[in-house]
């Protein structure tokens, strides 16, 4: 991993900041100052020190929730249970939260971090990264739809789309990916086709693939494969 993508997820600041750090020879890599970002650094074997002080790599926490109907996608709520009710009070580390948001009727993958930078980087709309959606509808799902999808759907209140993949599995059965967020998208983009959701489940984000052995409910700490995929971004 590139040493100052690392020292900036170890919070040392923006990427700007880190490359100031480097510069100014603040930064030692086993013992030896470097100065260039782009060095190729291995966080659990190499000893990293900054001002004189060594860099922990465990400030942040990485979760793969499989979200149940039922719980809402925030930190918390007066009403409803939220997905970090789910998390033993061991695993509730301060400033966790879930990167995006699934409808309270939405299951599936939810990556469960203290990660600012990275769910920027993941959910900011410049950066366009892939979600992939399993969607049973109403009605019966057509090449017209597909066409529709893959140019752009226009939503009924008049916004377009970016253009989308929709997989036809069964009449009433999809898999779509999109490069978007909006507010009910998928739902929306559906609406506009004359069809109704009436299941959703969230199987992937970027990289990030929803461990099916996950129950409903359940999460587990992302493996150093699955992070790294998802850092390398
Ligand atoms: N699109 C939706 O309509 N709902 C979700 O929860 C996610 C994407």
């Amino acid at each position: 991993m590139r040493l100052d993508k690392l020292l900036a997820h170890a919070g040392f600041g923006t990427r700007k900041e880190v490359k100031d750090l480097l510069k100014k020879g603040h930064v030692q890599v086993n013992e030896k100052r470097f100065k260039d970002g782009g060095l190729k650094v291995k966080p659990e074997t190499d000893e990293i020190v900054v001002n004189g002080e060594r860099v922990q790599f465990a400030e942040f926490s990485y979760w793969m929730l499989n979200k149940p109907q039922g719980v809402i996608s925030a930190t918390e709520d007066k009403i409803d249970r939220t997905v970090l009710d789910l998390f033993k009070p061991e695993d509730k580390r301060q400033g966790l939260f879930p990167v995006g948001r699934l409808d309270k009727d939405t299951e599936g993958l939810l990556l469960i971090t203290n990660d600012g930078e990275l769910a920027h980087e993941l959910l900011s709309p410049k950066k366009h990264v892939d979600k992939v959606y399993f969607a049973k509808v109403t009605g019966e799902l057509t090449q017209e739809d597909q066409t529709a999808f893959e140019t752009g759907v226009v939503f009924l209140d008049g916004y377009e789309a970016l253009p989308a993949k929709l997989e036809i599995l069964a009449a009433g059965e999809a898999r779509v990916t999109i490069r978007e967020g909006k507010f009910h998208q998928i739902k929306k983009m559906f609406e506009a086709r004359g069809k109704k959701v009436t299941y959703l489940k969230r199987e992937k984000m970027a990289s990030l693939e929803l461990d099916e052995s996950l129950p409903l409910g359940a999460y587990r700490a992302l493996t150093e494969r699955e992070l790294a995929s998802l850092l390398k971004r």
